[in-house]
């Protein structure tokens, strides 16, 4: 069967790895791909968000399976469009892909449906958004409602730096349309975990939970990223923990895809803030994730397009997802600059120093003319399993100093707890 991977970064990468070890596939395309996913697919030179192309490309090459990687083409429909045409696609459509793209009506899904979250506010108006402010404790959080490349969320330690935030969104505009309306919400306290959940029919198997590092220092310091090291499991996921999760929160979000006829056949990744008080809900994404998916395919034991194709079908259970229990480690080294402005093009040197043991899933890269050279802000997430968190992160840091490019950077302490 042909396959085609909708995407340019580690999360498609780590996929089409995957993917390539499915035995029913004879032939897997990448849209449109980088230097890391050429060794295992196709890379096909188009656009993520040309909906047109892509459609055409799946019928033109009789396309058995579609999977989506990034969320903007899935916001905008281009499963609604492939299913229209009798195509087979793995991913939200456009209306429950609003879960994501935007925030109130994630908010208000959860409040609805009694899904344990921060307490908060929508505004659509500066004025009256400044008033409320008084509602909250400091430090409190505001969020553009749309999708703004993950920098839409800012934490704000006093009413000064509050203010200044809302007119940043509201009066001037710098998210443009995305920040019209703004979401005002309580600060929470505890440690993050990331679980993905494969959706059969609006049904969730959860896979296993993931960690990611979102800040680009160490200690969590400086601005935010989509995410730059990430380990799977999280030490806090116990059978207790899994247990309050899915009788609180997945039972729930179950319920309301159903009622709110949100029914997909793809992922739904869920943020948690594991609190005090319980696991609370920070957002939802209707993709996977990208560093979390480097950690869970490596673990991820049984065939990745066997569960696709069965939660297409809506058979897909619980049981039907093994895992190593190993641990799974991902680092990933940056450009200069990230995630602010930052460098391409610069040559990429060592991979072939690694050990056997190191799997690369390349975030931004190209080759050209034989030779390997960054293209992106996140360049490659170097990746292992090992028996343990501690072995993964010690045979991690042997090996990241032998891969080198001009700028490179990464956090060295991902994995310590
Ligand atoms: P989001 O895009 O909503 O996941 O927010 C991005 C990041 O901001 C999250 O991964 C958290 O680290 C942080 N964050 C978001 N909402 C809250 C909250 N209510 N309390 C504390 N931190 C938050
Ligand atoms: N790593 C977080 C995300 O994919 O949004």
């Amino acid at each position: 069967m042909k396959v085609l991977v909708i995407g340019s970064g580690g999360r498609e990468h780590a996929l089409c790895w995957k993917i390539s070890q499915s035995k029913g596939v004879s032939k897997i395309y990448c849209a449109p791909g980088n230097g890391g996913t050429q060794q295992v697919a196709q890379n096909i030179d188009m656009d993520p968000n040309d909906i047109d192309g892509l459609l055409k490309f799946a019928l033109d090459e009789s396309i058995d399976l579609t999977i989506v990687g990034p969320e903007d083409p899935l916001a905008k429909g281009i499963v609604d469009r492939f299913e229209e045409k009798g195509l087979r696609i793995f991913g939200a459509n456009g209306r429950s892909a609003q879960l994501e793209s935007s925030k109130i009506y994630a908010k208000e899904f959860m409040e609805k449906y009694e899904i344990p979250t921060a307490r908060y506010g929508r505004y659509g108006n500066i004025d009256e958004a400044i008033e409320r402010l008084k509602d909250f404790q400091y430090p409190l959080v505001i969020k553009a409602d749309g999708l703004c490349l993950g920098k839409g969320v800012v934490i704000c330690d006093t009413k000064e730096m509050a203010m200044e935030t809302l007119k940043a969104m509201m009066e001037d505009r710098i998210f443009g349309a995305a920040g019209e309306n703004i979401i005002i919400e309580e600060f929470l306290e505890g440690a993050e975990a990331s679980l993905l959940c494969f959706v059969s029919q609006g049904r969730l198997i959860p896979m296993e939970s993931a960690k990611d590092y979102k800040q680009i220092y160490e200690g969590d310091e400086g601005p935010n990223t989509g995410g730059v090291g990430c380990y799977s499991p999280s030490e806090h996921f116990n059978e207790e923990l899994k247990a309050r999760i899915d009788g609180e929160i997945l039972s729930s979000i179950e319920l309301g895809l159903k009622h709110e006829y949100l029914s997909y056949n793809g992922v739904l990744f869920i943020g948690l803030m594991l609190t005090e008080r319980g696991p609370k809900v920070l957002e939802f994404n209707v993709r996977f994730g990208d560093p979390e998916t480097q950690v869970l395919m490596p673990r991820l034991e049984s065939d990745i397009v066997d569960i696709i194709q069965k939660a297409i079908d809506g058979n897909l259970t619980r049981g039907g997802l093994a895992w190593t229990g190993r641990s799974c480690l991902t680092v990933v080294n940056t450009s200069k600059g990230y995630p602010g402005e930052y460098e391409k093009g610069k040559e990429i040197k060592g991979l072939d120093e690694l050990g056997q043991h190191i799997i690369v899933f390349h975030n931004g890269t190209e080759v050209k003319d034989g030779r390997l050279y960054t293209d992106g802000g996140r360049v490659m997430s170097i990746t292992t399993l090992a028996n343990s968190l501690e072995e993964a992160r010690d045979s991690i840091y042997k090996d990241m100093d032998r891969i080198s490019f001009d700028g490179m950077y990464f956090r060295g302490d991902i994995g310590k707890m």
